[in-house]
Parts: C-alpha cells; sequence; structure tokens
C-alpha cells in the first residue's frame, strides 16, 4: 500500500475462518482472486474441485469441432456463465467478428464481461445482454441482426459460481436462504414457490423434472410449508423418506429434488421449449446450433426438437448420437459427467 493510500484507506484485517484452510465459499479469498493466486487455484483444480466464483467450461473442443466457428462469424453464446466457452468464441471469431453472450443472471454477468473485456479482444467484438435466451430474437432485432447468425451456443442448467455460493440458495451442501432463481429479480424465490403450491402439483413436478420415485410422500410433506434456508428443505425432505431408505438413495433423492424445484422456480422447460422453436430463425443457411444438457429432462427435448426440425427438412443434418466428456475430464472436474452435448446445421 502506497503511503498515501495507507493514510486514506485504514488497514482491514481480512475476516478469520476456522482451521487451516477456508471452507466457507466467502472465505475462500485465494479462489476468489485468480489473477494474484494462480498456483492456489491449479492446486484446487487439480484435485477435481471447481475454484470458488468460478465456472469450468466443459467440453470445449468438442464444442469448437461442432461449431466450426470461422473469423468474422457472428456467433451467440446463450448462456455465457463464467465465459469459459465465450473466451474460445472469441478467440476463433477473430478478427471482425462477433460474440453476442446472453445470460440471465443480472450479478455474474457483470463480473464476466469485465473479465472476458481483459482478454486483449477488440471491444467491439463482445455484445452482452443480461435477459433470458428465449428472448433471442428480439435481442437479435435490437441489434439489426434479422439476417441471422452463424452460430448458436447454449450450455444448459446452472453454474457453478451460483450453485457454490450459498446466498443464492440453491445449494443442500451450505446452508443459505431458500431461493434458487437464476435472476433474482424475477419470479418467485423457491421458499415462496413451495408454500403456495399444492401436494399434487409439486408431486407432478418432482416426478416429471426429476423422475423422483418418492414424489407424492415428498410433496405431502413440503407442501403449503414455508422453508427459509435449504438446509431446512433438506430436512423435511429426508424425513418424508422411508427410513429403511439406504443412505446414498437419500443424497441422490434430495439432489433430484432440488433440481426438480429449481427447474419450476427458473421456468427452465418453458424457456428452452421456447429457445429450439425460435432458433431455425435466427440461424443463416448453413448455421451451426450445439448444446449441452445435464439430465435427461433437457436432453430428451433437445434430441426431440432437432429431430422434428430435421424430418421436415429445416435442419440439413444433425447429429447422430450424444458426445460425452473423455474420462480424464470428468477426473478434473466431475461437474462434467452428466453432461452431453448435441448439434444441428440450419439447412
Ligand atoms: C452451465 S452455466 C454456463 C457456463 C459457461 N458456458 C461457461 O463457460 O462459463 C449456465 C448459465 O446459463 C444461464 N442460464 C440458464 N438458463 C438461462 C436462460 N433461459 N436464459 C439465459 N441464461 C440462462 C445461467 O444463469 C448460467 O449462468
Amino acid at each position: 500500500v502506497s503511503e498515501d493510500n495507507a493514510s486514506s484507506q485504514p488497514f482491514k484485517r481480512r475476516p478469520r475462518y476456522k482451521g487451516k484452510n477456508p471452507r466457507h465459499f466467502e472465505d475462500k479469498y485465494k479462489e476468489h482472486d485468480p489473477a494474484r493466486y494462480a498456483d492456489t487455484i491449479a492446486k484446487v483444480i487439480a484435485s477435481g474441485k471447481t475454484p470458488a466464483g468460478q465456472h469450468l467450461p466443459i467440453m470445449v473442443d468438442s464444442v469448437l469441432d461442432a461449431l466450426k466457428l470461422k473469423a468474422g462469424q457472428r456467433c451467440v453464446d446463450c448462456t455465457l456463465g463464467y465465459g469459459g466457452h465465450a473466451g474460445a468464441f472469441l478467440k476463433q471469431l477473430q478478427p471482425n467478428g462477433t460474440l453476442l453472450g446472453i445470460d440471465q443472471d443480472p450479478i455474474e454477468i457483470v463480473k464476466t464481461n469485465a473479465r472476458l473485456r481483459t482478454l486483449g479482444f477488440p471491444d467491439v467484438s463482445l455484445i452482452t445482454y443480461s435477459r433470458n435466451f428465449a428472448q433471442l430474437p428480439s435481442i437479435m432485432s435490437e441489434l439489426g441482426w434479422d439476417d441471422g447468425v452463424d452460430a448458436i451456443f447454449a450450455d444448459l442448467g446452472i453454474s457453478s459460481m451460483q450453485i457454490d455460493n450459498p446466498e443464492r440458495g440453491f445449494s443442500f451442501k451450505h446452508n443459505g436462504p431458500l431461493d434458487m432463481r437464476m435472476n433474482p429479480n424475477t419470479g418467485l424465490p423457491a421458499s415462496e414457490l413451495i408454500q403456495k403450491t399444492s401436494a399434487t402439483e409439486l408431486a407432478i413436478w418432482l416426478h416429471e423434472y426429476s423422475d423422483e420415485p418418492f414424489a407424492n410422500n415428498i410433496a405431502q410433506g413440503i407442501s403449503g410449508q414455508m422453508f427459509d434456508t435449504t438446509l431446512s428443505l433438506e430436512r423435511a425432505i429426508l424425513k418424508s423418506l422411508p427410513n429403511s431408505l439406504k443412505h446414498e438413495n437419500r443424497s441422490l433423492t434430495i439432489r433430484r429434488v432440488f433440481q426438480a424445484i429449481r427447474i419450476q422456480v427458473n421456468d427452465e422447460f418453458k424457456a428452452l421449449d421456447r429457445w429450439l422453436s425460435i432458433l431455425p430463425d435466427c440461424l443463416k443457411p448453413g448455421g451451426r446450433v450445439a448444446v449441452l444438457t445435464f439430465h435427461s429432462g433437457e436432453d430428451r427435448r433437445v434430441k426431440k426438437g432437432f429431430q422434428a426440425l430435421h424430418r421436415i427438412g429445416i435442419f440439413s443434418d444433425i447429429c447422430e448420437t450424444v458426445t460425452r466428456p473423455n474420462i480424464e475430464e470428468c477426473n478434473t472436474n466431475p461437474r462434467a459427467s452428466s453432461a452431453k452435448l448435441r448439434w444441428a446445421i440450419r439447412a
């Protein structure tokens, strides 16, 4: 600290954490400052974890192979997240190409926009919008891109920044307010949604979105109640399960229930269905789309949507099978394990 700063800004001690290493998201100050602590970040990644406040992009080479970007093209990353894929796209689009990055998370997109702008690409090569990707046609109209784009990408679901931050209320591993909204400025938090939803409707979500075998018991056990925190919801789910159920099956149930509620809170399938229906009008002839999905509900929709558009000749080609991450990637990033990549080409 320079003398000037020292006199104007009093020294502030970093809050102490218990034990040798920080365990809580907010205490991991080195991981939150990757530019300064690159060695810590490398160690965390080598141990198979995602550094706090970051997201490791999945199957980057396969995504690039599917999109076949060229210099000067227009590409849309509909789920900007931490910007890992976006950074790779920006590189391939140079010179004269443009990347439109969309994310409905108004908190993370500000940081990602700033981070991507330090990578050395011309300022005009990146445009970001904090919106739902279902609104892609209106964003393209605002940009005067009515003649379409060359490539569209979506990496569905939530980012590690969202799930690892207890304040966002997605996690059952760390206690936090039961929120789960990717965009906290819109819709109802999970706590209110559960309170105002009937057991019958809750059971339908659990069944349809996560194939939950105990959907009815859990829906009866949680509907109409106010759970302020993620841990209070977790406890109520566990109480609804038969005592004989094994520990690992209990954990899987918690994961599935949180997933189903998150899908409903963010109306994820409605946005995905809408996005699949507007793709053909947004792509130029020969334009390519690639999608990463993380559970069967998403993958089924993408597969059926692509097949239907292929049958009627709107897509000239679609992938025959999904591409999966290799074992090395799954080892360094276990969050990649459930990923499936599909692609299609506009006729
Ligand atoms: C898996 S992350 C993307 C990670 C990104 N590819 C990267 O390399 O960092 C998914 C992101 O999509 C955003 N998202 C999910 N559904 C969305 C939607 N319907 N509209 C806009 N953004 C969405 C989430 O807020 C989250 O930031």
